[in-house]
């Protein structure tokens, strides 16, 4: 086999939380038009000041919204003045349209979370954020060229941490799914040697790492663990570049004491994975020590498609449309 239907296909998206990016970014009083799980989306808040999420291309004529303008959490277009809410209801239009206020823009669940931007691409979310409290440093996105999924997988890769790592496992990684969204390895290991990073990470940690490493969904994982006394809790997120590959963005949580060791760490661990991620064409030739890995792809491949949350909120969407318009046809 050398394409699976849904794990690491580039030509479909998983259901997920995809990052649009910092929050800083919708500071200003306009709205944000981004590329996101292959659609442009328009990003904007309310009047709650929570973030909103819309399908771009405006019901009308499919002007791009993020050339509109926000009056009172409501987006109107830059191009004939149709005005939408934050779920997506047209909520006024100029006189000469009178009667189309029935136009609806597709809406995405959105929320803002460390910092930064998250889209649910899909109708309703299937799971939540990993609840990670605290603050956090992003370091800078970076563009990788391997699919997020295979990105994703990389932690759960325990025969490369001591090929690219140095890293010596003490005991057996243990590997459990806590749920249909969910693959956990569980592990303790000890920094091998290998330059000052390696020596920091060795110094900070007593030599020994103990980790959880978690995906959630396809394409978002988590590091929670300890280097010596210091909690390390890292958020890792990935999503499709429009151009292909991926953007991934990474969060070190908690407060500073931790963030400090969990950024070395996290460049002792991630360093040298880029360059044979960025090389690679990926096959799912899993052997049966790849079991953690087969047990991931086998979760993304049940994951629904974002195509089928839209076909069903379309056609959602045409039975309320059809709906009202019985109900205009007998009057109410
Ligand atoms: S294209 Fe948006 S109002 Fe006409
Ligand atoms: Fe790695």
């Amino acid at each position: 086999m050398n394409r699976c239907a849904r794990f690491a296909n580039p030509g479909v998206v998983t259901q997920g939380w995809y990052c649009a990016g910092p929050a800083s970014r919708l500071k200003g009083a306009g709205p944000l038009g981004v590329e996101l799980f292959g659609r442009r989306l328009v990003l904007f808040r309310g009047e709650d000041g929570l973030p909103r999420a819309l399908d771009a291309r405006c019901a009308h004529l499919g002007a791009d919204l993020a050339m509109g303008t926000l009056d009172k959490g409501r987006l109107r277009c830059a191009f004939h003045q149709w005005t939408f809410s934050g779920d997506g209801r047209c909520v006024a239009c100029p006189s000469a349209y009178a009667g189309h206020e029935r136009a609806r823009a597709r809406s995405w669940p959105a929320l803002e979370r460390w910092g930064a931007l998250w889209v649910w691409a899909g109708r309703t979310p299937l799971f939540a954020l990993p609840d990670l409290p605290g603050p956090a440093w992003r370091l800078p996105a970076q563009r990788l060229r391997a699919h997020p999924h295979v990105v994703a997988m990389n932690g759960l890769d325990v025969h490369h941490f001591r090929a690219v790592h140095g890293l010596e496992f003490v005991g057996e990684p243990r590997l459990d799914q806590p749920d249909a969204y969910r693959t956990r390895l569980t592990l303790r290991a000890r920094v091998g040697n290998g330059g000052l990073l390696a020596g920091f990470v060795r110094a900070l940690s007593g030599g020994t790492l103990e980790a959880e490493f978690t995906t959630v969904g396809a394409n978002l994982a988590v590091i929670e663990g300890r280097a010596g006394k210091v909690p390390v809790r890292v958020l890792f997120s990935h999503a499709p570049h429009p151009d292909g590959g991926s953007v991934s963005r990474t969060f070190l949580i908690g407060n500073v004491w931790s963030r400090l060791p969990a950024a070395l760490v996290m460049a002792h661990i991630l360093g040298g994975d880029r360059a044979v991620l960025d090389r690679l064409e990926f096959r799912p030739g899993f052997a049966p020590a790849d079991a953690a890995l087969a047990a991931f792809a086998d979760q993304a491949e049940r994951l629904p498609l974002i195509d089928e949350a839209v076909e069903a909120a379309d056609r959602a969407l045409s039975r309320g449309s059809a709906a009202s318009e019985d109900m205009g046809a007998a009057g109410v």
